[in-house]
């Protein structure tokens, strides 16, 4: 039974982590900024609410993703474990999300913070591409598909998020730092936070992380 929490800035690597760690350890990634891309895609109702946030770059109200989450981990797939990618993002969101586990008789094992800096994260989000298909994460230099804009998993068409231009990766970064850093000082009172640094190659970060899961 392993639940973790994946924190970091905008392009600091919990997707590509988070996808890495779904095929070792078979437990699900439930990332609240996918599932908000998803509701966009249909155009439902939650989807139309996401996209102004999403497109500022701001945070969505506290109370909507928290039920986005409740509901998710009552699902049968996350009885042996989950990866949190992108939630909890505010304190409240921590709090709620401790109450949810409480109920459920669940706790996090392990909430790790991937550090880097804000200069690094700008290449690296100006680059990323996404497989509208499966979802799969590249970069243009750092981490390129075989053939240009074609993933290599499942041949889905490569795109470039609508939140990954300079002036809203701006206010992602603003955000994290005022909203999102707060929650690490959440964990760290609980002793569950861990610091990983987010610089290096995809695997290297991948190690740091296992390392944690397996050593403590
Ligand atoms: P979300 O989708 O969570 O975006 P984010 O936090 O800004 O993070 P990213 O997905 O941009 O980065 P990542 O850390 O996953 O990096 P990745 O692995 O892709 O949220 C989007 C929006 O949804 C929010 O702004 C908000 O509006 C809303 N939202 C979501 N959750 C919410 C919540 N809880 N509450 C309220 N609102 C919420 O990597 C980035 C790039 O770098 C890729 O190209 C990758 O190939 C490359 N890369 C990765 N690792 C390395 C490496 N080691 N070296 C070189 N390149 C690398
Ligand atoms: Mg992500």
């Amino acid at each position: 039974m392993m639940n973790l929490i994946l924190v970091g800035p905008p392009g600091s690597g919990k997707g590509t982590q988070a996808k890495m760690l779904v095929d070792k350890y078979n437990i699900p990634q439930i990332s609240t900024g996918d599932i908000l891309r998803e509701a966009v895609k249909e155009g439902s109702p939650l989807g139309k609410q996401a996209k102004d946030f999403m497109d500022k770059g701001a945070l969505l109200p506290d109370e909507v993703v928290i039920g986005i989450i409740e509901e998710r981990l009552k699902k049968p797939d996350c009885k042996g474990g989950f990866i949190l990618d992108g939630f909890p993002r505010t304190v409240a969101q921590a709090e709620a999300l401790g109450a949810i586990l409480d109920k459920m008789d669940l706790k996090i094992e392990y909430l790790i913070n991937i550090e880097i800096d804000d200069e690094e994260l700008l290449k690296r989000l100006t680059g990323r591409r996404t497989c509208r298909k499966c979802g799969k994460g590249y970069h243009v230099v750092f981490d390129p598909p075989k053939n240009k804009d074609v993933c290599n998993k499942c041949k889905g068409e490569l795109y470039q998020r609508d939140d990954d231009k300079e002036d809203t990766i701006k206010s992602r970064l603003k955000v994290y730092h005022q909203q999102t850093a707060p929650v690490v000082e959440f964990y760290q009172k609980k002793n569950t936070s861990r610091a990983i640094n987010g610089l290096g190659k995809i695997d290297e970060v991948f190690q740091r992380i296992t390392d944690i899961i397996e050593r403590g």
